[in-house]
């Protein structure tokens, strides 16, 4: 027992790991936003079983109802720009680098300075791309960085999650398959890894917390390969 508890603090001892979280806001007005129902509930696991494996860790976090784990260095953001700049900047040192934040893909052309009133029936809102944080690093990856993304996807899981892992250079994504009672809001996850070899694990359905100490196992083993 006591061995098996000295292993598992020791699995990432000295490493670097850098977790994105939550989902982030793009205003349209001081008082309204665009966002998604992301909790940041995988992200905080992950930076804490990142811990208990004896790593240093940096929690990049959009707004969230969450507790910051005691032990690692928390930077909160907003916005996917906020997002972007915090994460390329902490990504530069970073070993392993776990992306679960849920990053808005489109922000309002202009943020109104003061509240929009109602006027016509209708309301176009005019949106611009927001800048692929995930796809970046990909593109800045050492040979020491391991990069694992996360894949949301409603349909065509597996294909549409391999196509991410292709087009951002990642080594492992995670694809989870959104359904009632999966992904977003639930405190269980059903999900499988795909690796950049070509190879994929199906895990069972776990709590977020077990499924996070198995991610950094899986990251450690794919890493040492
Ligand atoms: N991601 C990111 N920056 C963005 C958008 C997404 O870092 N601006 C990351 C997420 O954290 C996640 C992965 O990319 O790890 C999945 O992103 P997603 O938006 O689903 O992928 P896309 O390539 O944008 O695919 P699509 O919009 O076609 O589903």
């Amino acid at each position: 027992m006591f061995l098996a508890m000295t292993e598992k603090k020791s699995l990432l001892k000295g490493a670097k790991v850098l977790v994105t979280a939550g989902p982030t806001r793009e205003y349209i007005d001081p008082v309204r936003f665009l966002s998604n129902p992301s909790t940041g509930q995988m992200g905080y696991a992950l930076a804490q079983a990142a811990r208990l494996a004896g790593a240093k860790v940096t929690l990049i976090s959009g707004p969230t109802d969450l507790t910051v784990p005691k032990g690692l260095t928390c930077i909160d953001v907003v916005s996917a720009a906020e997002m972007y700049r915090e994460t390329t900047q902490a990504a530069k040192t970073a070993d392993y680098i776990f992306m679960t934040a849920a990053v808005a893909d489109y922000r309002p052309l202009r943020k109104l300075n003061q509240k929009m009133k109602k006027q016509a029936d209708d309301l176009t809102l005019r949106l611009t791309r927001t800048r692929d944080i995930l796809a970046t690093l990909g593109k800045r990856k050492t040979a020491e960085q391991l990069l694992i993304g996360f894949a949301a996807e409603t349909k065509a899981v597996l294909v549409n999650a391999r196509s991410k892992l292709e087009r951002k250079n990642l080594d492992m994504i995670v694809a989870n398959h959104v359904r009632p009672g999966n992904a977003f809001g639930t405190s269980t996850n059903e999900v499988t890894v795909l690796y950049s070899d070509g190879t994929k694990k199906p895990l069972p359905r776990m709590t977020k917390e077990r499924l996070a100490q198995k991610l950094m196992a899986l990251a450690a083993d794919y890493c040492s390969r």
